[in-house]
């Protein structure tokens, strides 16, 4: 395995070569902000800009997001430095502005001592109040189901996801992954009964035979059938009764 050295807030450590600084930060217990990461997709990460560290190399300084910026021999990492945290109060009450609604935003910034942002909310047909359009909903969506049911739409501040013309999308499955994976739980899913509502879509959900429950859309089900070629019969049962 290839094995690099740098410092990190004055403390050296090991890590594999081209792992994200954020990762490595995380794992040696030093916390930093940021919404858009995920180790799990290949896409994710470098839009919300709140994961930004001073990385210091052959005597010059960049600022780099460290969710996507890879790990190297030699280099020194800074995260709290007050240049750092100037610029992050900016990004946060960038946040604040644009999704005052977010309790995420809200409690991130109250642990940097901020209680308003300097910034306007400005009003837009928004139908998601809470989305920082970070895009790991579409990514979600695309890269792991693989269905690509929802995308960005558009552009700068008013950049969001939805399903395709804002209507009802015919090849959402209902999973839900969307809602579970958004930081800011900006995509409403609504379970009741045998019913789940996500996207403005009604899906009839399955329930187990064991304990009665519904536990998953039949719409997803049919889909994992159909290009898994798994059995129908697997899912009768949820996964606690299996
Ligand atoms: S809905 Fe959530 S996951 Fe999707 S882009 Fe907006 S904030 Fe990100
Ligand atoms: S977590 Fe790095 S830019 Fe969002």
């Amino acid at each position: 395995m290839n094995t690099v050295e740098f410092i990190i807030n004055g403390k050296m450590v090991r890590a594999v070569r081209d792992e994200c600084i954020m990762k490595i930060a995380r794992e040696n217990g030093i916390p930093i902000d940021g919404l858009c990461y995920s180790p799990e997709l290949e896409s994710a990460g470098g839009s919300c800009r709140l994961c930004l560290v001073e990385v210091h190399e052959k005597g010059k300084m960049r600022v780099v997001t460290s969710c996507n910026y890879p790990v190297r021999d030699n280099i020194e990492v800074k995260t709290d430095t007050p240049f750092i945290k100037k610029i992050k109060r900016n990004i946060i009450e960038l946040l604040m502005a644009k999704v005052p609604e977010s309790e995420v935003i809200r409690e991130i910034a109250a642990r940097e001592g901020i209680e308003k942002s300097r910034y306007k909310h400005i009003e837009f047909d928004q139908p998601l109040n809470k989305c920082i359009s970070c895009g790991l909903c579409t990514q979600v969506c695309a890269e792991i189901v693989g269905v690509s049911a929802i995308s960005m739409i558009n552009r700068s501040y008013e950049k969001t996801a939805h399903t395709p013309f804002k209507k009802e999308s015919a090849v959402c499955i209902g999973c839900g992954a969307c809602a579970y994976i958004c930081p800011t739980h900006a995509i409403e899913m609504k379970d009741r009964d045998n019913t789940r509502v996500i996207w403005g879509r009604e899906f009839v959900m399955q329930r187990c035979k064991e304990c009665g429950i519904p536990y998953i859309p039949e719409a997803q089900v049919s889909w994992i059938v159909e290009t898994t070629g798994k059995d129908r019969n697997f899912f009768e049962k949820c996964p606690d009764c299996r």
